[in-house]
């Protein structure tokens, strides 16, 4: 089919690309087969073919094409979780609020439903690549990976690992390296075994919960499965002054430094958070070409602290956004391109107003609402090695429409005064579910 629509993306770090009347012709295979600018010479030669063929689809203005976003980080399984325990430091988060309900999911008649409503509702917000933390039981997550395929979502989908019995409760706890180690491997087949899977729509992930949660034997086994198998690796990094104390108390090393030095690095690996950095971590991530999940909302919380998004973005390490459900609340990414603009304009101007100018903060330390949906479309996608997140040739169709010519919602556009640029940040500032109209992952329709 082919598609008319007044199209937004970010190619380019720090640009945008705004093309009224895009024309899209996607594939049989969901892939885009060819792009014109309203400009082009063939353009109207093509378009009327494509008119005389019954094949064109026209948008209605008002409606603007993007590419979906994309989840880095995203607990499945807390989804019952989220909007609550925020007041606690995250050690008690995790041991009063999250283990407890993760260890839940054992049990399938409780996780089915959640799973089906959380993968829903990220795509109803947008998310065509979603990046799952499950839980430590591979049923459940086998059934999580099944869901996303049957959904059509692209997923990239983790069972936990997790087995140091002096940080992890006996009741959520992998006792037995080995058989831990042999359900990973299952889930690693079966995940890839799916009933059409074969473009690999929804792939395994390898999983360390973070550096406390794992012995080094468990960290070490997981890396050798990095390499054998050359698959994606999530984990949390460096995202609060304790877990960057433990690495250091208990390893003598930074929390990068002990992912790489276990063979978890590789070119599609997810370090979510990783705010306490330093440059020998900066650039040992870019040399594995490993990528940064940022959570700006969930570092305010857990962290206290904001991560240096301008200095990182500057650098070229690959970065993207999550929405660390439960960590924070919200399930949307265009939510989290916001926070993260916000998040780097918190650090710029201090927080301590008794302070004076020059005193407060970093200068120039923010970002662009145009960085941030880079961010949340093609820097994910880069992080992720994915072929997707910018809507030219070659690349799955993985779209959104976004609808803001009606009363939904908090949307408003006057075409007259709004430029591009003010109707894409007030999409990054405004758009909610209501506004997402249609859903495309690999050039199927997937909003139901
Ligand atoms: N660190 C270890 N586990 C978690 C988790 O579930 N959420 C967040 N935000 N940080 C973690
Ligand atoms: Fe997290």
């Amino acid at each position: 089919f082919a598609l008319q629509a007044d199209t937004f993306h970010a190619p380019v770090k720090g640009q945008f690309a705004f093309h009224p009347d895009f024309l899209l012709l996607i594939n049989i295979d969901g892939d885009i087969a060819a792009t014109y600018t309203s400009d082009h010479p063939h353009y109207a030669d093509v378009r009327q073919t494509l008119v005389a063929q019954d094949k064109l689809k026209v948008l209605e203005k008002g409606q603007y094409l993007m590419p979906g976003l994309v989840d880095l980080h995203c607990h499945a399984p807390q989804w019952p979780q989220a909007g609550k325990g925020l007041d606690l430091p995250l050690y008690d988060w995790l041991q009063n609020y999250t283990f407890p309900l993760e260890n839940r999911y054992q049990d399938l008649a409780f996780a089915a439903p959640i799973y089906q409503d959380v993968t829903r509702t990220l795509l109803a917000n947008g998310t065509t690549s979603a990046v799952y933390f499950a839980s430590i039981d591979r049923a459940a997550t086998e059934l999580l990976a099944q869901q996303c395929m049957d959904l059509g979502q692209r997923a990239y989908v983790g069972k936990i690992n997790m087995d140091n019995t002096e940080q992890c409760p006996p009741y959520y706890c992998e006792q037995n390296i080995t058989a831990a180690l042999d359900d990973t491997d299952a889930f690693i087949h079966n995940v890839l075994a799916i009933k059409g899977n074969e473009n690999r729509l929804v792939q395994p992930v390898i999983t360390p919960r973070f550096v406390p949660s794992c012995t080094p034997d468990m960290l070490n086994q997981l890396g050798k499965r990095v390499q054998q198998y050359d698959l994606h690796m999530q984990t949390h990094c460096s995202e609060s002054d304790w877990a960057r104390d433990y690495a250091k108390q208990h390893y003598g090393k930074t929390d990068v430094q002990i992912y790489a030095d276990a063979g978890l690095l590789n070119h599609k690996s997810v370090l979510a958070h990783s705010i306490f950095l330093t440059e020998e971590d900066v650039s040992m991530i870019k040399a594995y070409r490993a990528g940064i999940g940022h959570c700006p909302l969930s570092n305010m919380f857990f962290a206290n602290a904001a991560m240096q998004t301008r200095e990182l973005l500057d650098s070229g390490v690959q970065i993207g956004l999550g929405s660390d459900i439960a960590g924070a609340p919200s399930p949307s990414i265009f939510r989290a391109a916001f926070d993260a603009v916000s998040h780097s304009r918190v650090r710029e101007e201090g927080v301590d107003v008794r302070l004076s100018a020059g005193q407060r903060g970093t200068a120039n330390a923010r970002i662009s609402f145009v960085e941030a949906f880079w961010m949340a479309t093609a820097g994910g996608a880069s992080v992720l090695d994915a072929n997707t997140g910018i809507l030219e040739t070659g690349r799955h169709f993985d779209a959104i429409v976004i609808e803001a010519n009606t009363t939904i919602g908090n949307l408003r556009i006057w075409p007259e005064f709004d430029t591009p640029r003010d109707i894409l940040e007030k999409i990054i500032c405004l758009a909610q579910k209501e506004n997402v109209k249609r859903v495309w992952v690999q050039g199927k329709d997937v909003l139901r």
